[in-house]
């Protein structure tokens, strides 16, 4: 543990630039979580928005998308990577560890998985993701590393529905129900008795407050109450230990939801930019200004 004079001493040290990939503006659920403990980084997000959704496509494509923005990230001067993308994290990490070279990354799988390992008392975990990470099993292999059970579910209409700004609308309460109901029989037939749920989807933590009521709703009575977690907080948690420097001093209360970061934010989509700063808006819980449009191929 750092005592108190040698953190701030080295909080005055020179800014890391953390990159921070995803699909699109998912991962910044993730970055609002890392802002507040890393508040002299500097951030660099790429959000490859021409060519979402990763979800619905093979593993090779993913890959190589994936590898794209990577490698943009690095060229960048990014010093260490955050994968904020479970589809890219679940399909292509290894891909994605060679293109990075010395520099290192982290994904979100690991990090969810240890979440629901640490929240978990039944020992059973039901997972929301997109169809291809969910054909990974990254997130049940992961599980199963750490001795829980694992039933997963594919949501494919969630992504579109929530880039639509459809958040507590008919329509999406109406999907969320036809999803988890299902979740819930195969859960049943299964033999688990689930104590949480693991948002597998960075854009998903948008959809917590109607993803809980459903639960509430739909769960048979006599089990568990389901708990909802998302690895955005415990990833920043990893971050910010990885990255000791930029860290604070550890004085409780001090991290806010929306504290300015004193270094830039740097944010580039490979589509359009003023759908990015209006959607980001809603994803960071503050404003975006500057966007840079990048061409990172086909
Ligand atoms: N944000 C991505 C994830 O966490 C999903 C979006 C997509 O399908 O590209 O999996």
């Amino acid at each position: 543990m750092m005592d108190v004079a040698r953190s701030t001493e080295t909080f005055a040290g020179p800014a890391r630039k953390i990159g921070v990939f995803d699909s699109g503006v998912g991962g910044l659920t993730v970055l609002q979580a890392m802002l507040p403990r890393l508040p002299a980084a500097e951030f660099i997000y790429v959000g490859d928005t021409a060519r979402l959704p990763y979800g619905s496509k093979s593993r090779a494509t993913i890959a190589r998308y994936a590898v794209s923005s990577v490698r943009f990230l690095v060229e960048q001067g990014a010093e260490f990577l955050v994968i904020a993308c479970n589809t890219a994290s679940a399909l292509a990490i290894d891909e994605i560890r060679d293109a990075a070279g010395a520099v290192p990354v982290l994904g979100v799988i690991e990090t969810g998985a240890a979440e629901a390992k640490a929240s978990s008392t039944t020992g059973d975990v039901l997972v929301i993701a997109t169809a291809a990470t969910v054909e990974s099993h990254a997130y049940a292999k992961a599980l199963r590393g750490l001795g829980l059970r694992a039933v997963e579910r594919a949501c494919p209409l969630l992504v579109p529905l929530v880039e639509e700004g459809w958040i507590d609308h008919p329509v999406t309460n109406e999907v969320l129900r036809i999803y988890l109901l299902e979740l819930l029989a195969e859960s049943v037939e299964a033999g688990l008795d689930p104590d949480t749920l693991v948002l597998g989807c960075t854009h998903y933590p948008l959809l917590r407050g109607p993803i809980e009521r459903a639960l509430a709703e739909l769960s048979p009575v006599g089990q568990s109450s389901i708990r909802v977690i998302d690895s955005a907080e415990a990833t920043a948690e990893r971050v910010a230990a990885a990255l000791p420097f930029s860290s604070p001093p550890n004085i409780p209360g001090q991290i806010t939801a929306h504290t300015t970061p004193s270094a830039p934010l740097l944010f580039f989509a490979t589509d359009s930019v003023a759908k990015f700063r209006s959607l980001g808006t809603r994803f960071l819980g503050q404003p975006i200004e500057h966007v840079a449009l990048v061409d990172l191929g086909g």
